[in-house]
């Protein structure tokens, strides 16, 4: 597929064919994938593969738990986990309440994908350049998604698909002890892949002249 195919139809899958992944086209994913950029160019991020059923299990289990907390804050009409208006973190709202959610077929079926990776990401190898200003710091992670971004483009391209999830990151220190991954690293995703049941025909997303201003925030579009 050319390279403008790929970008455009890489969307999120969640469902699976079942059939694995070979070991020749997994390692094909991450070949391309580690030639994504990060600041300094110091590549802090470690993949974890988790094939071990009863650890697949736990993944599994932690994920439904901040499904159910995702999914608590959409019901009460906010955006979930966003930080207010002045950019910081002022706590869960009280009109948030996860008790009772069910998670839909949708989400379990992610963890039935044939490849489930932990992207893992060394803390101390990132240059968070915002790291001091009083809001929500957002640079450092631009230091560990692009190579994640690169995973599912590879894997579009080899006609497969997945999805980046962070249900996980709301249990980060189980999912460590899970996995062994030490302590300056983060949980920055779960990545879910392998051969869809079907791709999507069309990603909605924002046109240029909604992102792309000149000059000013609120100048005029790019033509
Ligand atoms: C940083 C990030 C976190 C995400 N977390 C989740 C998640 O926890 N669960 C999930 O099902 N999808 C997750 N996604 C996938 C998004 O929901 C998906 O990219 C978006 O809805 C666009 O979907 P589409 O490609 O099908 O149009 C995440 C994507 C990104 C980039």
């Amino acid at each position: 597929v050319d390279l403008a195919e790929v970008m455009r139809s890489t969307g999120a899958i969640r469902e699976f064919v079942d059939e694995p992944v070979d070991d020749t086209a997994l390692r094909e994913i991450f070949e391309l994938a580690r030639f994504a950029p990060s600041g300094g160019n110091r590549q802090g991020w470690k993949v974890i593969v988790v094939r071990d059923p009863a650890k697949r299990a736990r993944l599994q289990e932690m994920s439904r738990a901040g499904w159910r907390e995702y999914a608590a804050y959409v019901a009460a009409g906010r955006v979930p986990f966003a930080p207010g208006p002045d950019g910081k973190w002022t706590g869960p709202p009280d009109d948030v309440d996860a008790a009772g959610i069910d998670v839909p077929g949708a989400v379990e079926a992610i963890h039935e994908a044939p490849v489930l990776a932990v992207l893992a990401a060394d803390l101390q190898q990132l240059a968070v350049t915002d790291i001091d200003l009083d809001r929500q710091s957002i640079v450092g992670g631009a230091s560990v998604y692009p190579f994640a971004q690169n995973v599912l483009l590879a894997a579009r391209d080899l006609g497969m698909g997945g999805v980046l999830t962070t249900f996980l990151c709301r249990r980060e220190s189980e999912v460590k002890e899970l996995l062994g991954i030490p302590t300056p690293y983060a949980v920055a995703a779960l990545l879910a892949l392998g051969r869809p049941t079907r791709f999507p025909t069309r990603l909605r997303r924002k046109e240029v002249d909604e992102l792309v201003a000149i000059d000013d925030f609120t100048g005029r579009p790019l033509r």
